[in-house]
């Protein structure tokens, strides 16, 4: 039986992972969720969990060394994910400090609180991983087309958020070299899925269609991502936890480039398609929802992921196809109209007026 610490569970992609993990491992793992349960933390991703035996929900901030060192005190942790931060490029422009408090110095004091835990002599005890779980973001970005990303691409963030992540992702190197950390980072692309919050692209558009509000895409809309379902972001941790080597990183992609506007009208017809033709909602669905909105500052024009070494050394690659995937979303959007009532209320109504109006 393993013990994982997961920091940032209770948000999109760190509920993804605690759920593909039950399911891939159930009777083998344990699992304590630590989260500060920000606006992006919703313990509603994890109710079918709170009667499961092995895993603990522990409300607490990664900054916290009192708190954090006390978790590693009265729990035996075998695996760190680090997945706890602030994740949205749009509010890391309007408030850069909370992205220098969480996603650097709580990176900082959760390699430090593990590092004391874990010491054994001059090097640490057996079978300790830390996986640090970064962006594709802090490479900055790329022009040309066929042009890649690849884990010797020098770092180049733009946005507060990337500096953020970058800074994250040296602090881990420091780590690994100062003191032979058993540490990995990950640098993955774009994801989507079930429980994102509504303020990313996709789930915000689905949710704008459905209830018929304009559709803000920035700029002249050509921007490109490379999309990845998130259940295979976290298939692709798990086996970067079993088979990555130490100071390692490895990037994670779904060659799956799309401009945003591409993002925009493929969702449009897939909702129109899924519903039934006698739905209300067909009256207005249609393109004339989309509104071209001023540009985001210092706005990445390109990311794509050469996810090589991570197919070559691990043996993984992306499963779940954009067609199949976005289908997918869009009906867990559908079936869940509660939680996206309960996560469009309070704080992130106002930052959404504010923002759109
Ligand atoms: P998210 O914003 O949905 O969730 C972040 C979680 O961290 C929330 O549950 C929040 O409550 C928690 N948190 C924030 N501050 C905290 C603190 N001080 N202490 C404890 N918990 C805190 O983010 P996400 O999209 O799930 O991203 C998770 C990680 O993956 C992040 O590190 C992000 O940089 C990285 N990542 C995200 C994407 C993407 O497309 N979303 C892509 C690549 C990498
Ligand atoms: P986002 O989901 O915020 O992810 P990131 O900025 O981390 O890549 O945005 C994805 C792309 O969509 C990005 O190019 C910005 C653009 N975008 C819009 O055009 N309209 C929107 O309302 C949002 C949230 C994003």
């Amino acid at each position: 039986m393993k013990t994982y610490l997961v920091t940032g569970g209770a948000g999109f992609i760190g509920s993804n992972f605690i759920h593909y993990m039950f399911e891939k491992h159930a009777g083998s793992v344990r699992i304590i969720n630590v989260d500060l349960l920000t606006y992006a933390g919703n313990l509603e991703n994890l109710s079918d969990l709170k009667d499961n035996p092995d895993y603990t929900f522990i409300k607490a901030d990664i900054c916290d060394t009192e708190a954090i060192s006390d978790i590693f005190a009265k729990n035996d942790v075998d695996i760190v994910v680090h997945f706890a931060a602030e994740s949205h490029v749009d509010r890391s422009i309007r408030d850069p400090g909370i992205f220098a408090r969480t996603n650097v110095i709580g990176t900082l004091n959760m390699l430090n609180c593990a590092r004391c835990a874990w010491a054994d002599g001059e090097g640490f005890k057996e079978g300790k991983k830390f996986l640090h779980v970064s962006t594709d973001e802090v490479y900055g970005s790329l022009t040309d087309e066929g042009t890649y990303f690849y884990e010797t691409t020098p770092y180049d963030p733009h946005s507060p958020y990337s500096a953020s992540k970058a800074s994250s992702d040296f602090m881990v190197k420091a780590y690994v070299d100062t003191y032979h950390f058993p540490a990995l980072i990950t640098n993955c692309s774009n994801n989507y899925g079930p429980y994102q919050f509504p303020e990313k692209l996709i789930p915000l558009i689905i949710n704008n269609v459905l209830s018929g509000k304009k559709l803000p895409v920035y700029g002249d809309g050509k921007n490109v991502r490379d999309w990845l379902y998130v259940m295979d972001h976290a298939k692709a941790i798990d086996m970067v936890i079993e088979k990555g080597r130490f100071g390692e990183k490895y990037n994670i992609g779904g060659h799956n480039e799309k401009q945003n506007i591409e993002i925009v009208k493929i969702i449009i017809d897939t909702i129109k398609e899924m519903l039934p033709a006698d739905d209300p909602r067909q009256d207005h669905i249609n393109y004339d929802l989309i509104t071209y909105v001023e540009d985001r500052k210092g706005h990445d024009r390109r990311y794509a992921i050469a996810p090589d070494k991570i197919r070559a050394e691990i043996g993984w690659e992306p499963e779940t196809m954009f067609p199949e995937g976005i289908r997918k979303t869009i009906r867990w959007y559908f079936d869940n109209t509660e939680w996206m009532e309960h996560v469009t209320s309070g704080d992130y109504q106002k930052y959404y007026e504010e923002m759109y109006k």
